[in-house]
């Protein structure tokens, strides 16, 4: 899970996202869209993306696989792009790869899912509230004929709040899902079917070895959560309080 690469090229950004990820090569001889920690969003949503992710994987969602990537500081030396030089500067160290899938397509309908896989993605969606799967923003790729789910970075948006305030699990089990705008609503199956299927298969021991694949140092301190194990166990309190407290959180009229 997570393995570790170091990146050899920087090959170009990718203008079409909002947080310039870029296409890197690595030493393991991957191609791999990278997220950098050093982008506007901060590191939350490397955090984000890495577990929700290893999730989907875990659920047989199709995702790319991902892997850390050590960026070291001379790549940034030979970029000629301002912009992208500055990024990388500030992006030495651990960033997030996601597997570069080549020929892929942004999900247009034209080759949907199934409806039961079109279901399981929802519920990951609605477990983890990852609201950034719209017709405006599918986060969707056709590969090989098969839909691969990408971009989880605005899922579990409550940790935005853990610098201000003491982390609330019981809060993120409540928060209802809204999945009208889903880019897959028109087409799932029963998200109850889905809830039944993948609900079991998040177990702690689970949701422990997905965490423990995070590094340390995308988990920032804060002062509640004062260093990675106690980060860890917000997450896991999190999912876990939601999960216990399934199927409140469900979309309406899709059970
Ligand atoms: N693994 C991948 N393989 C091929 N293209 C990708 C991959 N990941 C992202 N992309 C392309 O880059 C775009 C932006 O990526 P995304 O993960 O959505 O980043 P952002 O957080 O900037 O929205 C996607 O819409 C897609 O076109
Ligand atoms: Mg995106």
């Amino acid at each position: 899970m997570l393995e570790p690469v170091r990146a050899t090229r920087f090959v170009t950004p990718l203008r079409e996202g909002g947080s310039l990820p870029g296409i890197v090569e690595a030493d393991d001889l991957g191609t791999y869209v990278a997220k950098f920690r050093g982008a506007g969003q901060g590191l939350k949503v490397l955090v984000a993306e890495a577990i929700v992710g290893e999730l989907a994987r875990a659920l047989h969602v199709p995702t790319p696989r991902l892997v850390v990537i050590d960026l070291p500081a001379a790549i940034a030396r030979y970029e000629a792009d301002e912009e992208v030089q500055d990024l990388l500067s500030a992006s030495v160290g651990r960033n997030l790869g996601v597997d570069f899938l080549p020929g892929s397509f942004g999900y247009d309908g034209s080759r949907p899912p199934t409806p039961e896989a079109a279901a399981d993605i929802i519920w990951l969606d609605s477990f983890t509230a990852n609201v950034d799967r719209t017709w405006a923003n599918p986060n969707l790729l056709v590969w090989h004929g098969t839909t691969w789910a990408i971009d989880h970075g605005a899922a579990l948006y409550f940790h935005h709040s853990w610098p201000r305030r003491e982390p609330d699990p019981g809060r993120f089990a409540a928060l209802p899902f809204e999945a009208s705008k889903h880019v897959l609503a028109d087409i799932a199956g029963p998200v109850g079917g889905a809830h039944e299927r993948l609900a079991p298969r998040v177990t702690d021991a689970l949701v422990t070895t997905i965490l423990e694949s995070v590094p340390d140092d995308w988990l920032e301190p804060t002062p509640w959560l004062p260093d990675p194990g106690a980060a860890r166990q917000a997450y896991a309190a999190h999912l876990r309080a939601r999960l216990d407290n399934s199927p409140a959180w469900l979309p309406g009229g899709t059970t």
